[in-house]
């Protein structure tokens, strides 16, 4: 198991749309459990494949997310193959959104309350459940992260620019100093 570089908004690969994932190969596979250790070290409890700078269709969870009363083990994640919704109806605000590819910013997004989401697990099985409250909320962000959206992209424009500007600034002074 490897730990990996989250990259961090404005890196090219998370505003790229991914590729479908043709074959669950073992470089899928290591992906994967890669990605779920670097998930839980720095506390998130969703990630997608782009945000590793990788532009496949994969993302993981925290398996508590589905059933926060459960105390299952911990650092379990589940993942999902080429992810898609399908379904979705309602509405909710997510508040104080954040994400580990974006530093230091939050914000109130809207969401649907509940979304169907289709897939296939590590093994290459079909799947298919529906998904609410902040389960829905991880779904649909994370399934944006492979169509090379952020949450910043769904805020208004003049909270977008203002963090844009900040970032960029931050980036400038990182490189300087
Ligand atoms: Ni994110």
């Amino acid at each position: 198991m490897a730990l990996l570089k989250i990259v961090t908004y404005p890196e090219k690969s998370l505003s790229m749309p991914s590729d479908k994932v043709e074959t669950i190969d073992d470089g899928v596979k290591q992906l994967i459990r890669d990605m779920g250790e670097t998930m839980f070290q720095e506390s998130g409890i969703g990630l997608a494949a782009p945000q590793v700078g990788v532009n496949k269709r994969i993302l993981v969870y925290d398996a508590r997310a589905q059933n926060p009363d459960d105390d299952g083990p911990e650092q379990q994640i589940i993942a999902l193959i080429n992810p898609k919704i399908i379904q979705a109806s309602g509405s909710q605000v997510s508040e104080n959104e954040g994400c580990l590819s974006v530093v230091d910013f939050r914000a109130d997004v809207k969401r649907y309350e509940q979304v169907t989401v289709q897939a296939k697990d590590m093994d290459g099985n079909p799947m298919e459940f529906e998904a609410d409250g902040l389960m829905a909320v991880i779904m649909q962000h994370e399934i944006d992260h492979l169509d090379g959206i952020l949450f910043i992209d769904r805020i208004s424009t003049l909270k977008r620019t203002m963090y844009k500007k900040k970032r960029l600034k931050q980036l400038k002074e990182e490189t300087i100093s």
